[in-house]
């Protein structure tokens, strides 16, 4: 399998999960290790969007722990509930956070953040981790993020 990606960026931003979603698909095929496939996705995810940072947190106990990811280095681990990482664990619910300062008990690992988005990843029922992608801009994420970062997620959800 040819590794490049084909990057598309004078598109709108739905195009462009159009073009990156069966590139991730066809990345992942036949690949059964979740930490090889969560690398190349926020690696795919990285190259498409240039986001200042896009990653994984997986569950360990009562906490995150900091996974594949692109972009400067991270916070390691976070407790259930805190941030908007674990607030989304907790809740079991997608996050768009449009200003991180408004967020109360956001956890900046990078003071260059703005806004971010974090959704859960599940086994069956189970939440077992969350993506994570941040940006240095204001407002950068919205519903279209939210539906596609999701399809991507289902397609590592099955292990
Ligand atoms: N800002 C996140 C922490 C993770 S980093 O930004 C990579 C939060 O509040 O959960």
């Amino acid at each position: 399998m040819a590794e490049d990606l084909i990057i598309s960026t004078n598109l709108n931003k739905e195009s462009q999960y159009i073009s990156l979603i069966p590139q991730i698909k066809a990345l992942i095929t036949g690949e059964d290790d979740m930490i090889a496939n969560l690398a190349n996705i926020a690696a795919a995810l990285k190259e498409q969007f240039a986001w200042f940072w896009v990653g994984f947190y997986l569950v360990k106990g009562d906490e995150l722990v900091l996974g594949p990811f692109q972009g400067p280095v991270a916070c390691t681990r976070i407790k259930k509930g805190k941030g908007v990482c674990g607030a989304a664990w907790q809740q079991d619910e997608t996050l768009i956070v449009p200003d991180v300062d408004q967020f109360p008990g956001h956890i900046a690992c990078a003071s260059a953040s703005r806004s971010e988005i974090v959704l859960p990843l599940h086994r069956g029922q189970e939440v077992i981790g969350v993506l994570d992608v941040d940006s240095e801009y204001l407002s950068h994420f919205d519903e279209v993020d939210a539906k596609y970062l999701k399809e991507i997620i289902n397609l590592i959800s099955g292990y």
